[in-house]
């Protein structure tokens, strides 16, 4: 079997991702201090994929407890590193704290994976390092903006961190996986995403006020220089993205290292946030009480994918869209009552 150690396999993407691995037939790993995430995650996958998956509740800033795993569940096929804290505006209050975990962490296993010869890694980025690009929609050569937060900067730092380890170590195999705006949930409902205190995106804010536990959801802004003046997103399934992470291993298997390639992870389409509203309105009839409030500060206008890239080289594109993301983030929502 080969085995995969997944960091922060128990968070949202990390346990879909989980799910995907498993149905390809790697043996995932999962490191995860539970830190945003709950036990219970680990049930939902269990009762998807027929078997507890290998659970270690470490930190993964924890040199020593990452060496035990690392020696005790070793030898790793690869790495999918999936653990950080992901929440923008709490980056600009706490920065040192987005450094340290979303760094930190990198650096231990980089450290670990060298000691350990192993050679293929996978990373969670973020469409965030465009800013607001130029062009859309916007492929990988666009030039990076100067971050907009210290979580974007974490995520450039970790990117160019792996470029340059990559250079450094002609037998490493890296890909920088730079996602849209992930939502929805597996369509069992057994995971999904489990936002701690108010959410602050947009599809878990609609699914909690569509199920009472929000008063309403506020549009942030409709003034925007776009069709109905409210922002646009590019909004991918997260089954979807999970699938991108077994293509690009996979990929990396057939690959000569040294590799750093870096892919978009989006559908190609842009849908605005008065779209999302509608449509999740008329897929579930739910009721969605909402008003269209100021500019939330940071937003940018538009920004989707050109997942040109990802289709030629990985063979990976996404197949479910809004509608269905919808549905499920809702079949979930109402699972967790
Ligand atoms: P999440 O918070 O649901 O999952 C992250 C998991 O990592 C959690 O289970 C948390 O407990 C764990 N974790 C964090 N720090 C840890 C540490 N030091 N040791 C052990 N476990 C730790 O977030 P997510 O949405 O699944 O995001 C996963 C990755 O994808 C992150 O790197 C995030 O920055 C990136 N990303 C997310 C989005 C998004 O909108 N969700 C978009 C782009 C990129
Ligand atoms: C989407 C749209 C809001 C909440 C963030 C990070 C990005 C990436 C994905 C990690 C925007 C609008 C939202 C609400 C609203 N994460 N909105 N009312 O800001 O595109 O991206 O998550 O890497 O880096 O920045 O996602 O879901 O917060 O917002 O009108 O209550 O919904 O203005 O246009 P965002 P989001």
């Amino acid at each position: 079997m080969r085995k995969v150690l997944v960091t922060g396999g128990a968070g949202y993407i990390g346990s879909h991702t989980v799910v995907e691995l498993a149905a390809a037939g790697y043996e995932p790993v999962i490191v995860d201090d539970l830190r945003n995430s709950e036990e219970r995650v680990l049930d939902g996958i269990a009762s998807i994929i027929g078997r507890r998956a290998t659970f270690h509740r470490v930190d993964c800033n924890d040199g020593d407890a990452m060496e035990k795993v690392f020696a005790t569940e070793g030898p790793f096929h690869g790495v999918v590193h999936f653990a950080a804290y992901k929440a923008v505006g709490e980056s600009v209050a706490q920065p040192l704290m987005y450094y340290a975990n979303n760094i930190g962490s990198l650096i231990v296993l980089l450290r670990l994976m060298r000691r350990h010869d192993v050679k293929r890694i996978v990373l969670s980025s973020s469409c965030t390092v465009y800013g607001q690009p130029e062009k859309l929609p916007v492929d990988e050569s666009a030039p990076d903006r100067r971050a907009n937060s210290p979580y974007g900067f974490t995520k450039m730092v970790c990117e160019q961190m792996l470029r340059d380890v990559a250079q450094a170590d002609p037998t490493m195999a890296v890909v920088l996986l730079r996602y849209f705006n992930p939502i929805g949930a597996h369509p069992s409902a057994a995971i999904g995403e489990l936002p701690l205190g108010v959410p602050n995106n947009l599809v878990p804010f609609i699914t909690q006020t569509a199920a009472g536990l929000r008063e309403k959801l506020t549009v942030y802004g409709d003034d925007y220089d776009t069709p109905d003046g409210s922002c646009i997103r590019d909004y991918i399934h997260v089954v979807d993205l999970a699938q991108a992470h077994v293509k690009a291993l996979g990929w990396l298997e057939h690959r000569q290292p040294p590799t750093c390639e870096v892919f978009n992870l989006g559908t190609g389409h842009g849908s605005s946030v008065l779209e999302v509203v509608k449509t999740f309105i008329a897929e579930t009839g739910a009721k969605l009480p909402y008003s269209v409030g100021p500019r939330r500060e940071g937003d940018v206008a538009a920004v989707y994918a050109d997942a040109t890239k990802a289709h030629e080289v990985l063979g990976w594109e996404a197949k479910l869209d809004l509608r269905q993301a919808l549905r499920d983030a809702w079949r979930w929502q109402e699972g967790l009552k």
